[in-house]
């Protein structure tokens, strides 16, 4: 089994190896001088089974990965892991004469099966013209914050739509866990409001899959920070952190952010490398 790290995910690429008892191969990564990527894979990998590891938060990520897999043609069999995929979010037409830019974005992924780690949205495995299957990273979170020792904490997922990852979080912990309402007004600016959660003086930790542009979260901060919460702490599997986002939710008080290494940040404390290694040991 050969494992190929893309540009994006060496990090975790490495860590995945490891844990598996190999190391990755070696890539070169560069520019043509007019601004295109060029890579190419350093080891053999003909009739090889190949692990190719790449998030796509850009649009170069992306390319990457699409050079990656065409250069793996000759493997006997690719399995591509998508830590973090972009696009994710587009999984359905909003407006009439919108892409479906999630199958977009799937139906370029030429392999023989496909993981991703909390995907936005399930769905979206669907778009894949292969066997997708996503990894879910919950229990690495919840037991990294019990590590925390917090006394009495309560998590909290900012909207609906995070309440069933913070109840897997919690799950097994004895956690308190509650979400709050949120209504989108932009791509970067929320509303939240508040249900009747009583955080007064206790710890919350705030738990999301992705932190993008940080609107979600400071504003939720801001609202438990009102409310008498002690400390705010941020959870999430993807720490996309777009634009000033971490300047925004420490100016709003946020104690801590917790992040996974889907996206390779200083936030990305936490790997999923244990993850993607049980999944693909299945294969072997
Ligand atoms: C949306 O449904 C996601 O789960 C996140 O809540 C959202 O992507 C966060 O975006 P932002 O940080 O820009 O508010």
């Amino acid at each position: 089994m050969k494992i190929v790290g893309g540009p994006a995910s060496q990090l975790l690429a490495s860590r995945t190896a490891r844990a598996l008892g190999t190391e990755p191969v070696l890539c070169e990564f560069n520019r043509f001088p007019d601004g295109e990527l060029y890579l190419r894979i350093a080891d053999e990998i003909k009739n090889e089974s190949v692990i190719l590891i790449q998030s796509t938060p850009t649009d170069s990520d992306l390319v990457s990965l699409l050079q990656l897999i065409d250069a793996c043609n000759e493997a006997k069999e690719l399995n591509v892991v998508i830590p973090y995929m972009g696009y994710s979010r587009q999984d359905k037409r909003f407006k009439p004469r919108e892409p479906i830019s999630a199958r977009a974005v799937a139906r370029c992924i030429n392999a023989d099966r496909v993981f991703t780690v909390n995907i936005h949205e399930k769905s979206v495995l669907g778009y894949f013209p292969c066997p997708a299957k996503n990894l879910d990273a919950a229990k690495l979170l919840g037991e990294y914050i019990a590590g925390f020792g917090l006394e009495n904490p309560i998590l909290v997922a900012p909207d609906e739509g995070a309440e069933r990852l913070v109840k897997k979080v919690s799950s097994g912990l004895g956690f308190d866990y509650d979400h709050l309402q949120k209504t989108r007004l932009s791509g970067d600016t929320v509303t939240i409001k508040t249900k009747n959660i009583d955080v007064t003086g206790r710890h919350v930790v705030l738990v999301d899959d992705m932190i993008a542009t940080g609107g979600t979260m400071t504003e939720s901060i801001k609202m438990l920070k009102d409310q008498g919460a002690v400390d705010v702490y941020l959870a999430c599997v993807h720490p996309v952190l777009a634009r000033n986002a971490v300047l925004r939710l420490f100016n709003a008080g946020v104690k801590d952010i917790i992040a996974t290494d889907t996206l390779e940040k200083a936030e990305s404390i936490l790997s999923v490398a244990p993850l993607i290694a049980d999944a693909l040991k299945d294969l072997q």
